[in-house]
């Protein structure tokens, strides 16, 4: 078992550079199912979840072969069309590979992805669309049994802004007969990503990044040829590691566009940013000021780093409260935390986060998720003393080479297999 070692109390500085986004690449992954022949997807993150895609793409035939950052992906005529639980299990995004096989093949059978730590996870917001796109779909057994002899396109109106929901229902609409407009959208950058890489395979779709996307049906894709774009949330974790322990850290290859939420709150916090074509730098800080945080879809403050962004407050002047409005269960990260010595009132949606800088102390702790994981080590980070942060297979999950990163910044971290 790994666990991750940290000294902290040692301000941060340097340039670091970001992978490529996790919850980019596995859509487009998954969109490679909709096309014949060989994909290349350039600036892939070497994450599990990526391990996880690349199991389930092999199960539906599809070869996939990695040389470094670069991910080939084959598409073959599909064995049986089925996403099976002891894969999908692993990584709860598999269930959007049941937009392209349904739009392509016209049958699949998926496990239910099942909940997590951060909230039960349903999945009516891809089932009702495809319905309402043609599809005959009945659960049982623990599976989504789909299936259309066409689809075809309609208007539909998402009632929440899903990610997932309208990446699915996106990438079926790209196949359907006839003109689907989808309203309340996602906003978010890797949903923009996916339309940008699904134009780039002839589908015809406009209105990515607003929140209405309208796709004309076509026969067929062309395989994609893709690079996937900057990790915003990786990003924004490492811009925090410079934050939370007074240092002058600039991050290099991202998007700054996609990052004004959390670089507005740093401002409102009293932090100094700067920014540049493809880079964000924040400068030391000795005594930063607590400020209310809402998590909201994008452009919105981003729920993937509100626990990073706790973190922080735990060492600000005075109180903030941290409204969590997108997950049910996200503040598991509170009682690793308080264990620090982080003054934290945790209730259902609403956090109450009485800051004290210098009152965290290193301590063992336990990540519960993949971001609550980045948020022990930014706490870790800030304070004096040894904090062991174990079950970090939640990390790898989503971070490339994380501690090697920050120990390039001069953070005292190290991996230890016990
Ligand atoms: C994506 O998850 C991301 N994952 C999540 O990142 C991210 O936190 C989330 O979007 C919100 O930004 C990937 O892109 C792989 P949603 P997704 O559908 O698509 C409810 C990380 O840390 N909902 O926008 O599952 C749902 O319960 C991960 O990298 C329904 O009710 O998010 C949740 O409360 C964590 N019915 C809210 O919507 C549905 O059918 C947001 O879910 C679908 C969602």
């Amino acid at each position: 078992m790994d666990v991750i070692v940290i000294n902290g109390g040692k301000a941060l500085s340097g340039s670091v550079t970001t992978s490529g986004s996790k919850n980019a690449a596995l859509p487009l992954l998954f969109a490679a199912l909709l096309a014949k022949g060989e994909h290349s997807f350039e600036n892939v993150p070497q994450l599990k979840d990526i391990d996880s895609t690349e199991l389930l793409l092999n199960h539906l035939n599809c070869e996939t072969y990695r040389t470094g950052n670069q991910l080939k992906v084959t598409v073959n005529e599909p064995g049986e069309l089925v996403a099976p639980y002891d894969i999908v299990r692993k990584m709860r995004a598999s269930i959007l590979c049941l937009g392209p096989l349904l739009a392509r093949h016209g049958r699949v059978k998926v496990s239910l992805p099942g909940g997590c730590a951060i909230g039960s996870r349903p999945i009516n917001l891809h089932i009702e669309p495809l319905q309402q796109l043609g599809a005959h779909i009945e659960i049982e057994n623990g599976y989504v049994f789909a299936t259309a002899k066409k689809l075809v396109g309609d208007r539909i109106v998402f009632d929440f802004a899903t990610v997932g929901g309208t990446e699915n229902i996106m990438m079926a609409a790209t196949l359907c007969r006839g003109t689907t407009v989808l309203e309340n959208v996602a906003r978010e950058p890797e949903v923009v990503d996916l339309a940008r890489c699904l134009r780039s395979m002839g589908a015809k779709i406009e209105g990515e990044g607003t929140s209405t996307i309208t796709i004309e049906g076509v026969d067929e894709l062309e395989p994609a040829a893709y690079s996937v774009i900057p990790d915003r949330i990786e990003a924004g974790t490492l811009l925090l590691a410079g934050a939370i322990t007074g240092g002058d850290v600039k991050v290099v290859k991202c998007v700054p566009g996609d990052l004004y939420a959390l670089i507005n709150k740093l401002a409102d916090c009293g932090f100094e940013i700067e920014t540049g074509e493809d880079w964000v730098r924040v400068k030391p800080c000795k005594q930063w000021r607590a400020v209310d945080l809402d998590t909201a879809p994008h452009p919105g403050f981003p729920t993937d780093l509100q626990a990073q962004f706790m973190a922080l407050m735990t060492q600000a002047n005075g109180t903030s409260v941290i409204t969590e409005r997108i997950f049910e269960n996200r503040f598991m990260h509170v009682q690793e935390l308080a264990r620090m010595g982080a003054n934290i009132t945790p209730e259902t949606q609403v956090a109450v986060v009485h800051g004290n800088k210098g009152g965290l102390s290193g301590a063992p702790v336990m990540a519960t998720d993949l971001r609550a994981s980045a948020c022990l080590i930014l706490a870790g980070l800030a304070t004096e003393g040894e904090t062991v942060v174990s079950r970090i297979y939640h990390l790898d999950r989503g971070y490339e080479n994380l501690e090697a990163k920050l120990a390039g910044l001069g953070a005292r971290i190290e991996r230890r297999s016990l």
